[in-house]
């Protein structure tokens, strides 16, 4: 399924024309399609049903409390990693109770709100915290479940800046390490260890590593149950790819044939935490064009969306794939095709950095002053990521659903850009 089809040569998000939105909320806008949500997450629990799993939709990915409302009544629960991630889901109107709280730097407030809140487990990332939330649970009387976040030291083969499972990385604990937290759990009647935990990195083109981060995980499971820990949890984290450029994501089950039977072989419940994998292709950011420019040898778009709103080219030089609203040339398969009637050019914003860019070298129909852009792939680690650099207000998110649609964010206003702040006059 693809929510984001040229019919008749204009962009629509299921069955809204995507120009008009822009024409009503203004431009930067991004615009989030309901159901592709709902068949991405329904995709990855056919695939996993067999083990019957809790997936808790990675927060992080995009928060919107609508989004949030929505993930929470197709049965999904939420990966959070902050006191505000987690209130997020309280305001969605969510449950608490199959929440999963990961972080290296959990606050004692935070500890505290996540006790109150009961959430399943706390996903512990060293010594220091599991100390920690023991002593919290102790001053509430209570019980912290916690599983251990292990750093399996597995390459998992994605951008540097987005691995977490290699030995150096700042995430999790050596497993030859992690024993002697299992057993000092033990030792704690204010701590419970119910599961160990592993994220990967992000995205993860292959299912190669969670082979071998199942095969761990199996191994650590019946190592700690030899202690006598009640593990019944294994979390294998997010990650799952998606795909930016032509078909280059794998379907759901890929991942579960090779999760799965680990799963059963250790006899545990699995959580999953995706995030990108459910909202990455379930949004785009409509951008206008302001100018066109030869410089240099090079033709520059420059448009109204800039790296403030989608920083990622500038973060992690990602591709997203770009393309006219009305385009005069149909957008190829793939996306780094050089189609005919199109020509090279660097699709910029007009912030004052030079990584202010959404696309580089990138072959495109030719456009004019004010046209409309799509940029793709745009849902997960989009809005979640914008600010506000060069005192720029953020755009309206829209949400459609079929032939309709509604607003679940505000455009803000210029006043939005100022109102925390204190002058002396
Ligand atoms: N669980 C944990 C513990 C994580 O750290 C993450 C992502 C996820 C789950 C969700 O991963 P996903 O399924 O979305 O791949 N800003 C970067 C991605 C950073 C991911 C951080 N952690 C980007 O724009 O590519």
């Amino acid at each position: 399924m693809n929510a984001f089809q040229y019919r008749d040569g204009r962009l629509f998000c299921e069955d809204v024309p995507v120009a008009g939105l822009a024409e009503e909320f203004g431009t930067p806008t991004w615009v989030y399609s309901k159901a592709q949500f709902l068949h991405q997450l329904s995709q990855i629990q056919t695939a996993f049903a067999e083990v019957d799993p809790v997936i808790c939709y990675s927060v992080k990915a995009n928060s919107n409390l609508s989004i949030l409302k929505l993930m929470s009544e197709a049965g999904a629960s939420f990966d959070v990693v902050s006191g505000g991630e987690l209130f997020r889901v309280k305001q969605a109107g969510a449950d608490t109770k199959n929440v999963v709280f990961a972080g290296v730097g959990k606050t004692d407030d935070e500890i505290r709100y996540a006790l109150e809140c009961d959430i399943l487990k706390f996903d512990v990332e060293s010594e220091a915290e599991l100390d920690a939330i023991g002593a919290i649970a102790q001053s509430m009387n209570t019980v912290g479940r916690v599983a251990l976040r292990l750093n399996p030291d597995i390459d998992a083969k994605t951008h540097s800046k987005t691995t977490t499972g290699k030995k150096g990385n700042k995430f999790g604990m050596d497993i030859e390490r992690a024993g002697h937290l299992a057993d000092k759990v033990l030792a704690n009647p204010h701590l419970q260890l119910s599961g160990i935990h592993m994220h990967l990195g992000s995205p993860i083109h292959s299912t190669e590593p969670y082979e071998r981060a199942s095969a761990k995980a199996i191994e650590v499971v019946r190592e700690y149950r030899s202690k006598g820990h009640e593990i019944s949890w294994i979390n294998l984290g997010g990650g799952f790819a998606i795909s930016y450029k032509h078909n280059e994501g794998l379907d759901a089950a890929e991942y579960a044939k090779v999760i799965v039977p680990a799963v059963k072989e250790a006899g545990c419940r699995l959580a999953l935490e995706p995030g990108r994998f459910i909202a990455g292709n379930s949004g785009i950011l409509l951008t206008r064009v302001v100018y066109t420019k030869r410089e240099g040898g090079k033709l520059f778009i420059i448009q109204d969306g800039g790296m403030n709103d989608l920083a990622r080219p500038a973060i992690y030089d990602s591709f997203h794939r770009v393309w006219p609203v009305t385009p005069t040339v149909p957008m190829p398969d793939d996306a780094e095709s050089r189609p005919d009637g199109c020509e090279a050019a660097d699709v910029v914003g007009p912030i004052c950095e030079s990584c202010d860019y959404f696309a580089k070298d990138r072959y495109l129909p030719p456009v004019n002053r004010g046209d409309l852009l799509s940029t793709f792939s745009a849902g997960a680690y989009g809005t979640v990521m914008s600010n506000n650099y060069n005192s720029r207000p953020r755009g309206a998110e829209i949400l459609v659903d079929g032939d309709s649609y509604k607003v679940v964010r505000k455009p803000e206003t210029l006043e939005d850009l100022v109102r925390h702040e204190l002058v002396d006059h």
